[in-house]
Parts: C-alpha cells; sequence; structure tokens
C-alpha cells in the first residue's frame, strides 16, 4: 500500500532520524507516528489514536505552543527528540508544504530554561584509538574540554563530569559499553560528517583533535546554528588532579547521597554560600577534583584568609553577587539566538555590579576583572525596559527615548487612545446615554456599546452608528471614525511592535561581539564567589587555614567530620587527632559497633579533600602531606544497578586501592572482609594489610572488627593500634566517641544489641553463650608468638576449642565408667 504524499515526507525524514523521536509539524500540532507515537504516548501520558481507517498507523501528537513542557519531559527520560517544523506558509503553497529538521534537541545539548542552575549539562565525546580521547562542553555555558587518558582514567573522569550524554564515532564494544551505561544512559553513535576541523580545536595537538571534532559535528549536525559561545577547547590533564574513584566519589558523598542520591548530608551541603549560578556549578567542580599542585592550593587559602581578614569587605562582595545572575548562561543563549529581553535585563544588572565588585578587589588587592569594554555593553542594554516582557513579539521592550520611530509609532498609538477617551465622553453628551463606552476586543477591534436598558429609545442611523455584534444585555456598534481611528492605531502598534523585534534582533547579533570578554567576566566572578563562600564557612563553623608538609606528615588537631557535626550540634560532637608519618602509616582501628570509627575514617578523608580544593578545613590545626589519591572501602550498600553482590564490590573496591595507591595516597578500608565468611574475611584483611605496609605504604585506615588483626603491630612496624573508647556504667555502654592509643579489648556487640532493644531473652542468652565462649578461651590463627592480651570475643573455632578445653580439663582418674560415657555423650552432642 503506497503512504500519502505526507506519509511519504513523514517517511523519508523519519529515516535519517532514527535515534530521535520525530516531532512532525502539521498545523497547530506536532504530530507523532509508529514507534515514536507508541513511546511518546506511554512517557507523556497522552491519548494515542490512529491514522488512516483502513490501514491505521498509530499516531499521538502535541499542540505547537505547549510542546516544549513535552520535549523536556521526554530529554529528561533520555530520549532525543528532532523539531521537524513546516518552512512554508501552507497557505501560499500549492501541494506539500516544505518541511526541514530544524533543532534536534538531546540531553547533552540542551539549550532551556529548565536546566538546573546549580549543575552543568555536559555533553561528552569519545574517540578511542590508542587512548581515550575524551572533550566534553556543557553548550549552554561553552565551556569546553579535553584530554587523553587510559580506560581507567577515562572511568575516574566520566564519575566526575558526569555527562548527561556520550557520544562516539564508533559503537564501543560490549563491555564498555555496559560498563559506560552504568554510569550514563545516554550513549549515541554519531558517524563523522564533516570534513573542517573547528576553530576551537585549533590549537591542539593532532592526539587530541578527534574527540572535539566530533564532539562539534554532532553539536552542528542537533543544533543547526551558531556555536561561536563555545570556548576553544582547553587542554587537562587528569592527573592535574586528586584522583578520585567512582568509589570514592560514591562513599564519601562529596556531591550525592549515597541513599538518596540527593544533596543533603553530602560535603557541597555544607558549602551553601555561594550567591550565583556559576559559582555554584564552580564550587560542585572543584569538590568533585580537588588539586594536587601546591601552590595553586596555596593561592585559593590566601584569598580565603583575605576573605576572612577582612569580612567587611566579603559581606559587600556578597551582597553584590546577589545582583549577580547566571552570566554564563544568558551569554550561551545570546549565541544561541533564544535570548530574550527579560534575560538582558538580567545581562545589565549583572554588569552593573562589575564596577562595584573591582572596586572591592582592589581595596583588597585582588586583581579586577577586566571591564575595558564594559561601559560599551551597558550602554547597548541601557535601552532596555527593565520590566520588559519573556516575549520579544509583544513590543514594550526598550525605553522610551532609546529609538526616534519607535517614539513616534507609539505617540501615534497613545494620542489615539487619548482621542478614544474623548471619543467616549463626546458620545455619550451626543446620545445622552451615560453608560455608553468605547471598547476593545480582538476580533471587532473598537467598538461602541450600549446596554440593553438604553437601547429602546435609542435610533441608531440618526446618530450614524452601525450595528455590528448584539450581545444578551447589550449591543456593540462601529462608526467611520472609529474605524479611521482605529486603523491609524493598531497600524501604529504593530509597526511600533515590528520596529522592537528588529531592533532587539539587531541588539543581539550585536552582542555577539563582547561573547569572549562576558565569558572571561563570569569565569572570575564564578572563582570569587567559590572562594567568598569557603571564607564564609569557615568563619561560621570555626576551620583553620591547613598547611602542607613535604614530609608526608599527617597531623591533625580536633578534627571534626564537617558533616557530622553540623547534623549534631556542634558542642556534642567529640573532636579526635589523627598522627601519621612516614614510617608510622597505618592506623588499625577497633572499637564497639556505632562507636564512630567509620565517622573517624572519612573525616580524615573529608579533610584532605577540603584542604586540597582550597578551603579551611574542621580542625584546631591541621597539617596534611598532598594526596595524589584517595581509595575507599566503606560501608555495605549493594550495588544494585551493576547487579554485583556486596563482596564483590568490596573486592572491586579493595583491587583498586591496591593496584593503584602510592606511598602518597590516603586508603580507608572500613571493616574490610566483612561481605564473606569469618576465616576468608580475617585472612584477606590481614593479606592486605600487610601488603600495604610492605609494598605499598600508603597512609592507610583500617578498621576492623577481627580482634585477632590487633596483634600485627608485632610484626608490622609501620601499624599502630588505636581504637574508638566506650565505656560499660552500670551494664550499659556509654559511647565516648573519643579515638585512643591500643586496641580495645571488649567489643561490647551485646550491649549495642541492648541499646536496639532485642527481646531480653535474646540478650540474656547472648551473654550466657558469650561467657562460655569466654571460658573456653581463644585459639589464635596468627602463626606468630602470642601476646599478652586476651581478646576476648571471637567467633570462630569456639564450639571444637571448647570441647578440646573440657577434654584436657576431665580428671578421668576420678571417673566412673558411666559418667565417662555421659560425658562423652555430651561433648559429642555438642559438637554435633
Ligand atoms: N566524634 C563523634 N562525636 C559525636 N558523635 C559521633 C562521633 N563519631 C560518631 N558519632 C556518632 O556515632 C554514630 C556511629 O558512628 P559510626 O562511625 O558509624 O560508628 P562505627 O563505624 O564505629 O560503627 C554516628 O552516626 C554519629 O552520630
Ligand atoms: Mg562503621
Amino acid at each position: 500500500m503506497k503512504p500519502t504524499p505526507m506519509m511519504a515526507q513523514y517517511l523519508a525524514m523519519k529515516e535519517e532520524h532514527q535515534d530521535s523521536i520525530l516531532f512532525f509539524r502539521l498545523g497547530d500540532f506536532y504530530e507523532m507516528f509508529y514507534d515514536d507515537a507508541v513511546t511518546a504516548a506511554r512517557e507523556l501520558e497522552i491519548t494515542l489514536t490512529r491514522r488512516d481507517k483502513k490501514n491505521p498507523i498509530p499516531m499521538c501528537g502535541v499542540p505547537h505552543h505547549s510542546a516544549r513542557g513535552y520535549i523536556e519531559r521526554l530529554i529528561e527520560k533520555g530520549y532525543k527528540v528532532a523539531v521537524c517544523e513546516q518552512m512554508e506558509n501552507p497557505k501560499e503553497v500549492k501541494g506539500m508544504v516544505r518541511r526541514e529538521v530544524v533543532q534536534i534537541i538531546t540531553p547533552g545539548t540542551v539549550m532551556d530554561t529548565s536546566l538546573d542552575e546549580g549543575s552543568h549539562n555536559y555533553l561528552m565525546a569519545v574517540s578511542l584509538a590508542e587512548h581515550f580521547n575524551i572533550a566534553y562542553c556543557d553548550v549552554s555555558t561553552g565551556e569546553l574540554k579535553v584530554t587523553l587518558c587510559d580506560e581507567e582514567t577515562f572511568f575516574n573522569e566520566l564519575a566526575a563530569v558526569k555527562p548527561s550524554e556520550i557520544i562516539t564515532a564508533e559503537p564501543f564494544n560490549h563491555a564498555l559499553t555496559a560498563k559506560i551505561k552504568a554510569v550514563t544512559t545516554v550513549l549515541s553513535v554519531h558517524d563523522q560528517l564533516s570534513t573542517d576541523l573547528p576553530e576551537q580545536a585549533g590549537q591542539l595537538e593532532a592526539t587530541l583533535q578527534p574527540a572535539v571534532h566530533l564532539l562539534f559535528d554532532y553539536v552542528t549536525m542537533t543544533q543547526k546554528r551558531n556555536l561561536a559561545h563555545i570556548e576553544p577547547a582547553v587542554y587537562y590533564h587528569a592527573v592535574d588532579y586528586m584522583r578520585l574513584d567512582l568509589y570514592a566519589k560514591r562513599n564519601l558523598e562529596l556531591t550525592e547521597s549515597i541513599r538518596l542520591k540527593t544533596r543533603k548530608g553530602t560535603l557541597l551541603s555544607i558549602f551553601n554560600e555561594t550567591k550565583t549560578p556559576m559559582g555554584h556549578r564552580l564550587l560542585k567542580e572543584w569538590i568533585e577534583r580537588p588539586l594536587i599542585n601546591q601552590a595553586q592550593i596555596e593561592e585559593r587559602l590566601q584569598h580565603v584568609k583575605t576573605f576572612n581578614d577582612r569580612f567587611i569587605e566579603r559581606d559587600e562582595l556578597r551582597t553584590a553577587l546577589n545582583e549577580v545572575y547566571d552570566i554564563e548562561r544568558l551569554v550561551g543563549r545570546i549565541s544561541f539566538g533564544n535570548v530574550n529581553a527579560k534575560d538582558l535585563v538580567q545581562l545589565k544588572y549583572s554588569l552593573e555590579q562589575l564596577p562595584v565588585i573591582n572596586q572591592l578587589l582592589s581595596k583588597l588587592s585582588i586583581n579586577p576583572i577586566p571591564d575595558d569594554q564594559l561601559p560599551e555593553i551597558v550602554t547597548l542594554l541601557d535601552g532596555l525596559n527593565d520590566d520588559a516582557p519573556q516575549s520579544i513579539k509583544e513590543g514594550n521592550i526598550f525605553k522610551s527615548g532609546f529609538n526616534d520611530e519607535l517614539d513616534t509609532f507609539r505617540s501615534a498609538s497613545k494620542d489615539g487612545k487619548l482621542w478614544l477617551n474623548e471619543l467616549q465622553q463626546q458620545e455619550r453628551e451626543r446620545t445622552g446615554i451615560r453608560s455608553l463606552k468605547v471598547a476593545y476586543n480582538k476580533v471587532f477591534g473598537y467598538y461602541i456599546e450600549i446596554s440593553k436598558a438604553n437601547l429602546h429609545q435609542f435610533d441608531a442611523d440618526a446618530f450614524g452608528y452601525t450595528r455590528k455584534q448584539t450581545l444578551s444585555n447589550a449591543e456593540r456598534f462601529i462608526t467611520e471614525s472609529l474605524k479611521e481611528k482605529e486603523a491609524l492605531i493598531l497600524g501604529a502598534e504593530e509597526k511600533a511592535i515590528n520596529l522592537e523585534y528588529d531592533l532587539f534582533v539587531t541588539l543581539r547579533e550585536t552582542l555577539k561581539s563582547f561573547l569572549t570578554i562576558l565569558q572571561a567576566a563570569a569565569k572570575r566572578i564564578a572563582v570569587l564567589d567559590v572562594l567568598q563562600n569557603f571564607s564564609q564557612v569557615a568563619q561560621r563553623n570555626d576551620y583553620v587555614q591547613p598547611e602542607f608538609s613535604a614530609d608526608r606528615l599527617l597531623n591533625l588537631s580536633d578534627a571534626r567530620h564537617p558533616v557530622v557535626e553540623q547534623v549534631m550540634s556542634r558542642e556534642d560532637y567529640v573532636p579526635n587527632d589523627c598522627e601519621l608519618y612516614d614510617d608510622a602509616f597505618i592506623y588499625l582501628i577497633t572499637g564497639p559497633n556505632m562507636s564512630g570509627k567509620s565517622t573517624y575514617m572519612r573525616q580524615v578523608a573529608l579533610i584532605s579533600i577540603m584542604a586540597q580544593m582550597g578551603s579551611f578545613v574542621p580542625c584546631s590545626r591541621a597539617e596534611l602531606p598532598i594526596f595524589d589519591q584517595i581509595f575507599t572501602r566503606i560501608g555495605a550498600a549493594d550495588d544494585l544497578v551493576s547487579g554485583q553482590s556486596t563482596f564483590m564490590v568490596e573486592m572491586l573496591e579493595a583491587k583498586n586501592a591496591l593496584n593503584n595507591a602510592t606511598k602518597d595516597s590516603l586508603i580507608i578500608f572500613d571493616e574490610i572482609g566483612r561481605g564473606t565468611s569469618t576465616y576468608d574475611g580475617l585472612s584477606l584483611a590481614q593479606a592486605m594489610i600487610e601488603y600495604v605496609h610492605n609494598h605499598i605504604q600508603a597512609k592507610t585506615l583500617f578498621s576492623t572488627h577481627y580482634h585477632e588483626l590487633v596483634q600485627l603491630d608485632q610484626t608490622l612496624n609501620g601499624l599502630t593500634n588505636i581504637h574508638v573508647a566506650a565505656k560499660e556504667y552500670n551494664g550499659e555502654l556509654i559511647f565516648l566517641h573519643k579515638v585512643m592509643p591500643g586496641a580495645v579489648e571488649n567489643s561490647y556487640g551485646i550491649h549495642v544489641a541492648q541499646l536496639a532493644a532485642l527481646p531480653e531473652t535474646v540478650i540474656t542468652r547472648a551473654r550466657d553463650i558469650l561467657q562460655i565462649f569466654e571460658q573456653a578461651g581463644n585459639h589464635d590463627i596468627m602463626p606468630e608468638k602470642k601476646h599478652e592480651h586476651i581478646y576476648e570475643q571471637t567467633s570462630f573455632n569456639l564450639f571444637s576449642s571448647t570441647v578440646e578445653e573440657e577434654i584436657k580439663g576431665l580428671d578421668i582418674a576420678r571417673m566412673t565408667p558411666i559418667e565417662a560415657l555421659i560425658k562423652l555423650q555430651e561433648l559429642q552432642d555438642h559438637i554435633k
């Protein structure tokens, strides 16, 4: 069956956009057909209908004026939408209207106001040759970065950048695709089309160009418009930053909490004093990418210190920043051509703050933001009405006095309106009808209205009125002179609106020559914003400036967990020290459940990250090495997404650490080996500590519930036992949260169970059993010499050792044969 000409046009277009949902413009609607219709109807909860009764085609549609919301919803769900418009006016052509896809909207290329202003929206291109060549771009702000790395770093980058879409020229192999999909959902294959290298890639080395090229081709293909605001690609080296793998980022809850995936409870959440969207986005980037270059870190810290010392200026800066809008994204929209007058008013307000900011900076001896071209830009924007509307097709964009011609049109329409007022007065007198009024509606234009009550004595012809419309309670008329004036008024209004539109487009075009300077200003503002935020937060929470040690010393006094101390009150939080050296670099941490082991270890990691971000830290004094990487194995959150078991995740995290850590790294192993049987777990834990000790020598915090391990300090010189203290008082357990030297002597597991209000019978029975175990003594699994300490609770090998002990203790000489038999039976029962 042959499709209709229109369906043929549709099918041809769909052929070229197979991986997008095609929004096909038909009059006032965008229609979708076939599978697109089925998908869209399901995702958007709109009605699925059929076209063509005989040969039904699934179809659904959305009105063109509300299409934007629908498109946003599809993009959020990871679809791409190709928007096809009618390129001709159907009234003016015979036959088929020409149609074209004018834009493909994809998760990585949306430019809408719907974007979360606190986050970047990145599109990443990956080109695979000998290495991973990756380029990523925030199309809404113009930021473009490029690097070359190995597979492992690629995945770390993926975790840091979190692109909402990835493009490649050729499909990745199956394994790689699966791994990528675990991080990001939208993966597009884009066969390179053009041969021209974009200007933005010009200065790059050849090995870095393919990804940038691919990215540009894709953006150009989908957006079909000017991309002048995209900045020249900036090369960065992934190892210029502290390396944090996927696990560390997640476990330490830097910008997203593990369980709820929200900002609450994260490190990001405590730095809540940025004032601008640009600052907030940059802050997130700084948290995800702590520095490793001491000079760069010190530069940030120095600024924070300045802001701390000069808090009056800092507060003035904060006030100025309050008035600064999202310049980066506004600039992106200027270049993109979808900026409106309201946006430009925001830009104007923002730029008006620059002189104020620069004056403050000069007081603080900080380099000013370059502003030579600023007066020019502000003058350009000055003509805009402060309350300009969203739409640029309704006039009221410019102030009077901005353009003479515009003023003439406006006064013509204004004079006309005055004339109408006078007319109303005049006609009231002439007809003697006091309720007569002159009014306007869109269908009939201007008219004279007379209420029903006055009509019976009214002779329309006598007054030269022509009847136009009859309502239930009134009659509407027109007169010749009214219609003449109407033409004048409406003509002037229309001319004014058209002129304003043209003036606006010109203004928008003119502004394009200032993109670079505006972007540079936005960048500086973002940096200042993050730094003043660091200062504000540091002062509010009593942070100190960290110092960096050259000889790998980690010495924190009165360290606190930056997030936990906020959740509970500051006074309740127990600060702790941490002191690790080049030759004493492992802490083996014991202590009852709930005593604060995990919190302690995380706080050391978070403080290190904060310091390397350039922030002050929650300590009374802090001296740290600069860590190249941090590895973590924390908690027992099952990785449900990738279907890996807890234990497998645990081992993968451990592997990452053991393979990659160096002497300059920090390793946090929280109760490793928990996910498997006791023997396995204990053996693995011990082997790992020995490996770290003998081969890596990274700073390591290792908490464990295997008390057997505390004897390792006898054989491993670099290992120190510490414990988090708890105290028994009147049969109850009191957590002191205080870190003390040496190993813990009691694990208090039963006390914690009691705290959790387990049935009393269970608690009592557990105490009895524990007593038996304790009397039975302990069998060390360590081959090394015995330690004087007796570590009480052991959780394995106990039944056999009880029996063994009992046999040893029997006085056979004094037993009757029957007694011996009974005893034997008892022991056998025990073992069974
Ligand atoms: N230094 C501290 N001061 C006050 N409360 C703390 C401290 N450290 C931990 N806590 C509290 O104890 C709880 C348990 O801590 P956690 O580190 O999970 O213990 P563990 O890992 O030893 O089981 C935390 O949720 C926190 O409320
Ligand atoms: Mg814990």
